[in-house]
C-alpha cells in the first residue's frame, strides 16, 4: 500500500491552526476534572512530580512521534501504520496498533461525554445564581442530585454527543478547526481569576500548594505511578491514534518538536492551574482531598458561591470546560471516523452516526455507575472506574509503548530524521534515546511493579 502525499481529508490551514486544535485536544475534562481529583486521591506531591516527569520525558518524545508517523502516513492511524510498515518491509500487522486506537478513543469518549453533560448542567446551575452562598454540604448535594437521576444524566451526555458528532461531521477545516480559536485564551484567563480567589484564603492556598508540590513518598504506591504515567497520556491525549490523525492533516515544513513542546507546557500548565485552584477551597472548607471524580463540581460552586459576579463567572468558567471537553471529543472519535470514511468508502455524515450511536449507547454504562447501577462491580469497580481504568492505564501506556517501539525501532534512522528534521543532531539523538529505550523502559517498569513481578 503506498501512501498518499496529502490527507483526503484536507490539511490545517497553518501550523497555528494545528497546535490550536491539537492544545485543544490536549487541554480538556482531563486537566481540570480528572487530574486534581487524581492528585488528591494519591497524595498530591509526589504523584504530581511524577506525572510531570512522564509529561517531559514520555510524554513529548511519544507526541513527537505519533505526530511523525501521521504526518508521514496521510491517513487514519490503522492505514498509516500499516503503509509506513510495508515501506520499511516491516510486518503490517502493525496496523493492529491503530485499531487498538481506534477502540481505546470510542471506550474513553462513552464516559468523557458523561461528564462532560455534569458540566453541561452546571453552566445552567451557575448562572441561574443556585450556587449562591453555598455550602460545602450545599455543594455536595446539588452534586448528588445531578448524579443520582438517570435521566438527567442521560439528556445531558445526549445532547454532548449530538454537538460533538455535528462539529465532526463538518470535517477537518469546516469543524474542528473553528471550534478552538477562542476557548483557550478564554479558559485561561478564567482560571487564573479562579487561582486569584484561592490565593485570598492565605494560609489554605499555602496548604495547597505544600500538597501539590511538596513530594512525600511514603504516599506513593505503585498502583499511583501507574495512575500518573497514564495519566500523562491521557491529559496530552496519547497512545491511542488521536494525535497521529491531526498530525496526517499537519502541512510538511512544520516543526514536530517545537509543536509538541509547546502542547505539552499548555497543558501542563492548565492542569497545575486547575489543582491551584481547586485545593485551597479543599483545605479551606475542610473537604476530602479524596473526594474522587465529584471533586470539582463539589468545590468551585462554593468559590463561585461567594465570590462577586460568581454566578456569571462560574457559569463562564462550566461553559469553557464545556467547549474544552468538546474539542477533545472530537479527538476521541477522530480515528474511527477517518477509518470508516476511508476503509468503508461511506460519507462522513454518516460515519459520524454510525459512531455516535455506538458511543452514546456504551455511554449508559456509565450515566448507570452514578445511580442505579453503582453497585454492578467488576473488580471491585463500576462501569465508569474500569472504563477509565482499562484506558487510561492499560490501554494508552500501552498504546504509547508500541508507538515508541514502531519509531524507534521499526522506522528506519534515516526516515524519522527526515520527518522529524530537528536542525541540531544533538536533540534527534536526544528524542531517539527516550524513544528507544526510555519510554519502553519506564512503561514496563511499571507495568512489573503494578502487577508485583517486580518489587
Ligand atoms: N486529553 C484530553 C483531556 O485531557 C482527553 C483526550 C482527548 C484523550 N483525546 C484523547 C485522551 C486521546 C486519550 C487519548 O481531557
Amino acid at each position: 500500500m503506498s501512501r498518499p502525499a496529502e490527507s483526503i481529508h484536507g490539511q490545517w490551514s497553518s501550523r497555528w491552526a494545528f497546535i490550536l486544535a491539537a492544545t485543544g485536544a490536549a487541554v480538556g475534562l482531563g486537566n481540570i476534572w480528572k487530574f486534581p481529583y487524581i492528585a488528591g486521591e494519591n497524595g498530591g506531591g509526589a504523584f504530581v512530580l511524577v506525572y510531570l516527569l512522564c509529561i517531559a520525558c514520555i510524554g513529548i518524545p511519544v507526541m513527537m512521534a505519533e505526530i511523525m508517523i501521521g504526518r508521514r502516513g496521510r491517513q487514519n492511524p490503522v492505514n498509516s501504520l500499516r503503509s509506513l510498515a510495508d515501506e520499511e518491509k516491516r510486518n503490517p500487522h502493525w496496523e493492529y496498533l491503530g485499531w487498538s486506537g481506534v477502540i481505546a478513543g470510542f471506550l474513553i469518549l462513552s464516559y468523557y461525554s458523561v461528564i462532560a453533560g455534569q458540566a453541561m448542567a452546571y453552566v445552567f446551575r451557575s448562572f441561574s445564581g443556585v450556587f449562591e452562598g453555598v455550602t460545602a454540604d450545599g455543594a455536595q448535594s446539588i452534586y448528588a442530585s445531578l448524579t443520582g437521576d438517570p435521566e438527567r444524566l442521560l439528556a445531558w451526555h445526549t445532547v454532548f454527543m449530538v454537538f460533538t458528532m455535528i462539529v465532526v461531521s463538518r470535517g477537518v477545516k469546516g469543524g474542528l478547526e473553528k471550534s478552538v480559536k477562542f476557548l483557550m485564551p478564554a479558559l485561561f484567563a478564567i482560571l487564573l481569576l479562579l487561582v486569584g480567589y484561592a490565593a485570598n484564603t492565605g494560609e489554605y492556598f499555602n496548604q495547597a500548594i505544600d500538597f501539590l508540590f511538596q513530594p512525600d513518598f511514603s504516599k506513593l504506591t505503585g498502583e499511583g505511578i501507574l495512575i500518573a504515567m497514564g495519566h500523562a497520556f491521557f491529559t496530552l491525549s496519547l497512545g491511542m491514534g488521536a494525535i497521529m490523525v491531526y498530525g496526517a492533516y499537519l502541512p510538511k515544513d512544520v516543526s514536530i518538536a517545537k509543536v509538541s513542546i509547546s502542547i505539552a507546557i499548555a497543558d501542563t500548565l492548565v492542569a497545575l492551574l486547575a489543582g491551584m485552584a481547586i485545593f485551597p477551597l479543599v483545605f479551606a472548607n475542610g473537604l476530602e482531598v479524596g473526594a474522587g471524580p465529584g471533586l470539582i463540581f463539589e468545590t468551585l460552586p462554593i468559590a463561585f458561591g461567594h465570590m462577586a459576579g460568581g454566578a456569571l463567572f462560574g457559569g463562564l468558567f462550566f461553559l469553557l470546560l464545556v467547549f474544552a471537553a468538546w474539542s477533545s471529543a472530537i479527538s476521541l472519535i477522530e480515528p474511527a471516523i477517518a477509518w470508516l470514511v476511508e476503509n468503508r468508502n461511506i460519507s462522513r455524515k454518516r460515519a459520524c452516526v454510525y459512531a455516535g450511536f455506538a458511543t452514546w449507547l456504551l455511554g449508559l454504562l456509565t450515566v448507570f455507575s452514578f445511580n442505579i447501577g453503582q453497585h454492578w462491580l467488576l473488580f471491585g469497580k463500576t462501569m465508569f472506574e474500569l472504563l477509565d481504568y482499562v484506558t487510561a492505564n492499560i490501554m494508552l501506556p500501552l498504546g504509547g509503548l508500541s508507538i515508541a517501539i514502531f519509531s524507534g525501532w521499526i522506522l528506519a534512522k534515516n526516515s524519522s530524521q527526515q520527518e522529524l528534521a530537528i536542525q541540531h543532531p544533538i536533540l534527534y539523538h536526544l528524542w531517539r534515546i527516550l524513544i528507544r529505550y526510555i519510554t519502553p523502559a519506564a512503561v514496563i517498569v511499571v507495568f512489573l511493579k503494578v502487577t508485583g513481578i517486580l518489587n
